[in-house]
């Protein structure tokens, strides 16, 4: 193993009825600024569940942040905390809305001229307005990590930062909020949920088994839950269970002292910013260009997989690979996700362009860091 440090800060407070526990949970001082999205949360009764436990707190709003965070969005909330000087960010909404808000922490305090500055050029976090949050779709595991992504449209950028300073104090789970997701959002997550753990997995051969063995875990336990969702919405203990997994799959426990992938993503975020794609379908799209061009390297790994989550039983090592791809496309199709190129608009000239970036920027990808423009094109020609 690699040498390592593992912090994680984040408070979780998980269960039904747990949203009454803010009033306990934000500094009694705090001059709140309340953010959320489309409105989801004014219609599912968690709006009122918030205002309810902080009526005796200085609360302001801030709706409007849309999926894929946008910029100059977020931009607005900032002037509005250095105006009216708030002290604490509650995010109440999807993993959107977290890493927003992660932004807008990080933005309010930079001293430099541009807070894009710190996706484009990495300019260190070292400061942050303390955020807490009431997290409603199981997914991106923002609210035990401290990853943020933010997307320019002017640019047709998607970025992501990363700094323990916008760690949340405390994440709020309650997962009866998610019956009122729609399926679409509830299969993108668990999508997600799966390439969070296979791009801290699927890598090259590692004498970590109880990492493996803990991704494993998560990975069996998710294609055992995952049809019992679209079965039986209204189960709440599926509910829990989904979310308890979307929450570990990226709080940093899987990877310490291995290495990482993160293709799938650094590739589908460019996607998403191209087209407008929903981030867990471009995983999914991209998922099997990566390991049929990546076949040699993860081979391995795949095969383990395989044989370990899906039950491959095929001897031939090439077959195996192809076996676990396959199961794993079905995975996603069982969860009525149809990956294609065609059906998100992936044309050759989005693949063009992305390519054309990537290479721009001089970013090599995967944990080999072998994954260039030339490859992009490549694994996008190997999707479907
Ligand atoms: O905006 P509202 O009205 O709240 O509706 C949202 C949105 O339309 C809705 N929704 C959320 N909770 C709901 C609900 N609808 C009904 N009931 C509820 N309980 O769902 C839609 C999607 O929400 P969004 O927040 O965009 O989804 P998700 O949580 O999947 O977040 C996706 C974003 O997170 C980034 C992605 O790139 C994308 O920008 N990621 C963040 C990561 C991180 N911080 O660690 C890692 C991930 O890999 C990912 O990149
Ligand atoms: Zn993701």
């Amino acid at each position: 193993m690699n040498n390592f440090e593992y912090c994680n800060p984040v408070k979780i407070v998980f269960g039904k009825g747990q949203i009454a526990k803010l009033k306990e949970l934000v500094p009694k001082d705090a001059k709140i600024l309340m953010t959320y999205g489309g409105g989801s949360i004014k219609k599912n009764g968690v709006y009122d569940q918030v205002k309810d436990a902080l009526q005796s707190f200085e609360v302001l709003e801030f709706g409007g942040i849309e999926p894929n965070p946008q910029y100059s969005t977020l931009m607005k909330a900032v002037d509005l905390v250095k105006k009216e000087n708030v002290t604490f960010l509650l995010a109440v909404g999807g993993g959107s809305t977290l890493d927003g808000t992660k932004f807008i922490a990080a933005a309010s305090k930079y001293q430099g001229e541009d807070p894009w500055d710190i996706l484009e050029k990495g300019v260190p976090v070292t400061d942050a307005i303390p955020i807490g949050d009431v997290i409603t779709l199981p997914a991106t595991g923002s609210e035990m990590n401290g990853f943020a992504v933010i997307s320019k449209k002017e640019t047709t950028e998607k970025l992501a930062f990363y700094s323990t300073a916008v760690f949340p104090q405390f994440s709020i789970i309650d997962p009866s909020v998610t019956f009122s997701l729609p399926l679409k959002q509830v299969a993108n997550g668990i999508a997600d949920t799966f390439v969070h753990v296979v791009e801290q997995y699927v890598t090259q051969p590692f004498n970590a088994p109880l990492q493996d063995r803990q991704a494993e875990a998560l990975l069996l336990a998710l294609v055992d839950e995952a049809p019992k969702v679209f079965a039986n919405p209204d189960d709440y203990d599926t509910r829990a269970n989904l979310f308890w997994m979307a929450t570990q799959a990226l709080n940093g426990w899987l990877n310490v002292g291995t290495v990482q992938c993160w293709a799938i993503h650094g590739i589908g975020h460019e996607l998403t910013a191209q087209t407008g794609v929903d981030h867990g379908q471009s995983l999914a799209l991209v998922l099997p260009g990566v390991w049929r061009s990546q076949r040699k390297e993860k081979g391995e790994k795949i095969v383990q997989l395989g044989r370990r989550v899906f039950g491959i039983t095929e001897q031939d090592f090439d077959a195996a690979i192809d076996a676990t791809i396959e199961a794993t496309k079905n995975f996603f199709k069982s969860l009525g996700i149809e990956a294609t190129r065609a059906n998100y608009g992936v044309t050759d000239e989005v693949c063009q362009k992305v390519a054309a970036l990537i290479d721009s920027r001089n970013v090599k990808m995967g944990d080999r860091a072998n994954i260039d423009g030339a490859k992009i094109i490549e694994i996008l020609n190997l999707c479907d």
